[in-house]
């Protein structure tokens, strides 16, 4: 590692995850390497793939590490425990597709299963559709007994995976989705809840748009599935919507009330934060090779929608290290740090070792080369920038923040597409120069405000897509930054608003329970730029203690209280707008919780997800305070 580079500073808390989590280790698990030369091996592995572009790797190396080590920019913790150590492997997520078949050699049942398991090995998550299953009880011609169905296999999958532990650090989060119209919805929807629950998966209904115009319109839903004992289903592998077109006929096993159903998944979410809605026909409207696949399924969190055999390497700008002396947004720096950080990314497509005995991620991956920069604390460049989070000026704040990022990763993805050639499958995809229709993205709401923000230009990315193509087939996601943001020291994970502005955490040290307490370093400088004393600074503390909240503090100045809010002052309509807001510049999609209070009704939360569809969000999760039994992270009250 070069003597003149930087070290990182990072506070004790960090520097005890990060070693904890990142560091390479030797045989008697000692780590082998500094924080700072971790950071280098990243580095340094990542830009060798520079080589291979004529690039000079060294310096490019030193651009990476600086990019890191500022705190400016860091990849999803598969990249730093992967990067230039055997494991090899770089991305958080993967997508597997499952076929109606127990012994096809890939994609089938078992096969899928054995691909999945090798990811997990390696810090990987998984999400799988399990809509192409035939429904349960279904004839199964060869052994002309009846299926199990998506639910019985899901089972399985869910037992196989609380046996493989993940990729050293990191246990396996899976995903999986099944489409509101199979047969076996109903069964899926509670399957989290009954006996023998499920307990490795996220669960998410897979809604179209047409089962919400029937929910709108209290109208009959079908539940359908090919049918399977015709003999054009033998040699069938698609979607439902493949079906018709290619003259399979659809067999419809039930009939409900599209109301009853949608009420049974919302009063589920209440209950337990599942199932999450995936919304397939907004996915696919911005599906960039859709002459490739439908998309049907996405990452474990929901951020990332994938194609079969995808992987996404996410990567996050830290926007708390984007703050200039007066609380406002460093745009030049935000424009730098996105440019590095796009190029940073399209290096992993090709760095990334995937898994050698699953040749079809590699393949995957090179032929859209998907990447996926995001954002870890908005929150906090909102508290610095005196922005409440959810405001109508919140949303517009967030969403020209992304929208920059997302232009000015465009713009370097079309400069990568000039100088190494654009994504293979651009022909016949969105961002085909003989064919575009990939259109600039708009605004939900004209912008009202200026924040200083240099102009934009989108006819000059429309122009250079025209010239070189693009090399990314995607280009932003928002990712949950559950644990990069913690090393990076934000306040504000993702796209998400600060939790509790002070709070005790509870954590477990060798089976002691250990009480950590927290205080908000952005509400502590505020109430001392306000000329709060030291006295009153505690009083107000120790209040905040108590609730996470500052609202109902007395003796705060107003511009405090409305800027200091937290996830429980947000109602869920203003948690709604601001992902909508922002889904409008995220190609893929983003890490989103819609928080209610406690006592929030089914009604609220079934408006939530009508609004969420409506506003053109790709998902939606959903959390009523106190709703599940086990919550790490709890404010003083409630400990
Ligand atoms: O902060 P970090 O890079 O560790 O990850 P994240 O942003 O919280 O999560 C990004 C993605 O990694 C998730 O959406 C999952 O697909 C995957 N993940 C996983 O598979 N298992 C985990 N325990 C955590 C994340």
């Amino acid at each position: 590692m070069p003597a003149d580079l930087p070290s990182i500073e990072l506070t004790e808390n960090s520097a005890a995850i990060l070693t904890r989590r990142y560091l390479r280790r030797g045989d008697e698990g000692k780590p082998i390497e500094t924080i700072d030369e971790m950071f280098w091996r990243v580095a340094y592995h990542i830009a060798k793939v520079e080589e291979s572009y004529q690039q000079d790797v060294i310096e490019q190396a030193r651009s990476f590490y600086r990019l890191m080590a500022s705190r400016c920019f860091f990849p999803n913790s598969p990249t730093f425990t992967g990067a230039g150590t055997p494991l090899g492997q770089l991305a958080a997520c993967f997508v597997l597709p499952i076929a109606d078949d127990m012994g096809r050699e890939s994609t089938g049942i078992f096969q899928t299963l054995r691909d999945a398991a090798l990811i997990q090995q390696t810090g990987g998550g998984n999400g799988f559709s399990f809509s192409r299953l035939r429904p349960s009880g279904a004839m199964v011609k060869s052994s002309a007994g009846k299926a199990t169905g998506p639910v019985g296999f899901l089972r399985v999958y869910d037992h196989a995976f609380g046996e493989v532990a993940q990729g050293g650090s990191r246990r396996g989060a899976n995903m999986a989705v099944l489409r509101v119209d199979h047969p076996d919805v109903e069964e899926f929807v509670t399957c989290k809840t009954v006996e023998g629950a499920i307990s490795n998966f996220n669960i998410s209904v897979g809604i179209t748009d047409a089962f919400m115009r029937a929910v709108q319109n209290d109208e009959e839903w079908e539940l359908r599935f090919p049918d399977v004992l015709h003999p054009a289903y033998r040699n069938f592998h698609g979607t439902l919507e493949e079906a018709e077109k290619v003259g399979l006929p659809l067999r419809t096993y039930s009939r409900v009330s599209a109301r009853e159903l949608f009420q049974k998944i919302v009063q589920q979410s209440h209950h337990n934060g599942e199932p999450g809605m995936l919304f397939l026909d907004a996915a696919n409207r911005q599906n960039p090779v859709p002459h490739l696949y439908t998309l049907e399924a996405t990452n474990p969190c929901g951020e990332q929608w994938l194609g079969p055999y995808e992987n996404c390497c996410l990567g996050s700008i830290n926007l708390n290290q984007h703050i200039l002396e007066d609380g406002s947004p460093d745009w030049e720096k935000i424009r730098e740090s996105t440019i590095t950080a796009t190029r940073f990314l399209d290096d992993v497509v090709d760095a990334n070792a995937y898994v050698p005995a699953v040749p079809q991620l590699r393949e995957a991956a090179l032929r859209a080369r998907r990447i996926g920069l995001g954002i870890m604390g908005l929150a906090d460049l909102m508290y610095a920038s005196g922005i409440r989070y959810g405001s109508p000026e919140g949303q517009e704040f967030a969403a020209q923040v992304i929208e920059f990022i997302r232009y000015h990763s465009m713009l370097e993805s079309i400069r990568l597409a000039e100088a190494r050639g654009a994504f293979p499958a651009i022909q016949g995809s969105i961002y085909d120069p003989a064919n575009l229709t990939w259109q600039p993205p708009q605004p939900l709401q004209p912008y009202q405000n200026d924040w200083g923000r240099p102009e934009i230009d989108w006819d000059a990315v429309t122009q250079g897509i025209l010239r070189h193509g693009i090399r990314n087939a995607a280009q932003a996601t928002i990712a949950p930054t559950g644990t990069i943001a913690t090393v990076a020291g934000c306040e504000g994970y993702g796209c998400e608003p600060v939790f509790a502005l002070a709070y005790i955490r509870h954590v477990n040290d060798n089976g002691r329970d250990l009480q950590l307490t927290y205080a908000s370093p952005a509400f502590e400088k505020a109430l001392v730029n306000a000329g709060i004393d030291a006295e009153t600074r505690q009083e107000i503390f120790n209040q905040v203690m108590q609730e996470g909240t500052c609202q109902h503090v007395e003796k705060l100045p107003e511009a405090i209280r409305n800027t200091f809010v937290v996830s429980a002052d947000i109602t869920a309509e203003e948690h709604v707008r601001m992902q909508a807001a922002m889904q409008a510049f995220v190609d893929n999609s983003l890490s989103k919780t819609i928080n209610f209070p406690a006592g929030a009704t089914v009604e609220e939360v079934a408006t939530a997800y009508m609004l969420a569809w409506e506003l053109g969000c790709k998902g939606i999760t959903v959390y009523v305070t106190g709703s599940r039994e086990q919550v790490v992270l709890e404010t003083h009250s409630t400990a």
